[in-house]
C-alpha cells in the first residue's frame, strides 16, 4: 500500500509551496505525446444488449446528438467585461473575504474586473483541455473495453467530446479575450489516466473523477453566469456529461465485483490522487502569474475565502456519491473515506449519485428537436 507521499508526491495535501512548485514547463509546444500502454481488444461476442443498461444508454445517446454550429446561437454578442461585472454583482463577489493587510488591499474595481476576465479565460481554457482529455480517453476505451455494448456506447461519447472541445474552443476564440495553456496539475492527471494500462482505470480517472467534477463545475457556472450563449452551451454539454458519468458508474459497478481487495485499494488510491490533482488545479496559479501578483501570497489569501472554499468543495458533489456507489469509499479499511474526510468533502456522500440523477440532466427530446431547425 502506498503512502500519501508516494501517491501525490508530498506528505501534506495542503502544502501550498509544494503545490506551486509544479508548473507547466512546455507552454510553447504544440503537441504533447503520451504512451498509452494498452492492448486494443477485439471481442467476438456481438450480442447487443447483453448489458441492458449500457444498451439503453447507447440508444439514448444516438438520439441526443446535437450540432454546436447550428444548435447554439453564435450571433449573440458577448461583451466580456460587462458580463464579468454583471456576474460579480449578481454573485456577491468577495463578500466574507477580509483583504486587510494583503496584496489585495489596494485593489479597486479595475483590478477585480481584470481578475474576473482572466479567471474566465483560464477556466474555459481548462475546460477545453479537459474535454480533449475526455476525447482521447474515450477513444482509448473504445479500443480497450472488452464488452461490445460498452464499445458502442463509448463511440458515441467520442463524438460528444469532439463537440465539447469544438464549442469551448469556439467560445474562447470568438467571445473571450485569451487562452491559457493546460494547467500542470490537470496535465499530470490526464497523462496518468492515459498512461495506465488497465482499461477500467481510464473510466475511473475520466468518467468518474474528471467528468464528475466537470458536471459539478459546469452546473455551478450555468447557474452563476448571466450570459445567455454560455448558459445554453453549458446546458447542452451537461446533458451529455451526465450520460458519460452514468456510463462510468454502470461499467465499473459490474467490473469491480470481480476485483480483489488489493486491486480495489489501487483504485481507491487512484481516486485520491485524481481528487488532489483536481483540487490543486483550481488554485489557478497561472492567472496570478499573468496578473503580476505574487502567486503564493495570492493563493494563500484566496484559500481563506469562504466562497472559494465552498466552490472547491462543491466540485466534489458528484464524485463522492459516485465513489460511494462503486463501493470505493468503504472498501477495505475505508481508506478513501478517511482521505475524503481530510480533503473536507465527505459530506457529499449523501447527495444523489449520477445513475439516479442523469435523467434530470438530459435535454428534453423536444428541446433537441426544436433546437435543430
Ligand atoms: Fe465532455
Ligand atoms: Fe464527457
Amino acid at each position: 500500500m502506498a503512502s500519501t507521499e508516494e501517491i501525490i508526491g508530498r506528505r501534506d495535501v495542503n502544502d501550498v509551496e509544494q503545490i506551486l512548485m509544479i508548473s507547466n514547463t512546455d507552454v510553447e509546444a504544440s503537441i504533447h505525446a503520451v504512451k498509452d500502454n494498452a492492448d486494443a481488444i477485439f471481442t467476438w461476442d456481438y450480442e447487443k444488449g447483453a448489458r441492458p443498461a449500457l444498451n439503453k444508454l447507447y440508444e439514448k445517446a444516438k438520439n441526443s446528438q446535437w450540432n454546436g454550429e447550428t444548435d447554439l446561437d453564435w450571433s449573440i454578442n458577448v461583451d466580456q467585461e460587462a458580463v464579468v461585472v454583471a456576474n460579480q454583482a449578481a454573485n456577491n463577489r468577495g463578500v466574507g473575504l477580509d483583504v486587510t493587510g494583503t496584496i489585495f488591499e489596494k485593489w479597486g474595481e479595475k483590478e477585480w474586473t481584470e481578475l474576473g476576465i482572466q479567471s474566465q479565460n483560464w477556466t474555459l481554457s481548462q475546460f477545453m483541455h479537459g474535454e480533449q482529455g475526455a476525447l482521447l480517453c474515450t477513444a482509448k476505451i473504445v479500443e480497450t473495453v472488452p464488452w461490445i455494448d460498452a464499445k458502442y456506447y463509448a463511440s458515441t461519447q467520442v463524438m460528444d467530446e469532439a463537440r465539447h472541445v469544438e464549442v469551448f474552443a469556439k467560445y474562447l476564440n470568438e467571445k473571450l479575450s485569451g487562452h491559457y495553456p493546460v494547467n500542470a496539475h490537470l496535465k499530470m492527471l490526464l497523462d496518468d489516466i492515459v498512461m495506465d494500462s488497465r482499461w477500467d482505470m481510464t473510466y475511473l480517472g475520466m468518467q468518474i473523477m474528471v467528468e464528475g467534477l466537470a458536471l459539478a463545475a459546469f452546473g455551478f457556472m450555468h447557474q452563476m453566469t448571466t450570459e445567455p450563449l454560455l448558459k445554453q452551451l453549458l446546458r447542452y454539454v451537461m446533458s451529455d456529461e451526465a450520460r458519460h458519468v452514468a456510463f462510468g458508474v454502470l461499467s465499473l459497478k459490474e467490473y469491480y465485483q470481480e476485483l480483489t481487495q488489493a486491486e480495489i485499494r489501487e483504485r481507491q488510491e487512484f481516486a485520491f490522487e485524481a481528487a488532489v490533482r483536481m483540487r490543486d488545479r483550481f488554485l489557478q496559479q497561472e492567472v496570478w502569474d499573468r496578473m503580476g501578483v505574487p502567486v503564493k501570497e495570492a493563493v494563500t489569501v484566496v484559500m481563506q475565502d469562504p466562497a472559494q472554499q465552498l466552490f472547491q468543495q462543491m466540485l466534489f458533489a458528484k464524485i463522492v456519491p459516485n465513489c460511494k456507489k462503486l463501493g470505493l469509499l468503504d472498501a477495505g479499511d475505508a481508506w478513501l473515506r478517511t482521505k475524503f474526510t481530510e480533503l473536507g468533502v465527505i459530506d457529499f456522500e449523501h447527495m444523489p449519485d449520477t445513475e439516479e440523477e442523469y435523467e434530470t440532466f438530459a435535454l428534453a427530446e423536444g428541446e433537441v428537436a426544436s433546437a435543430r431547425r
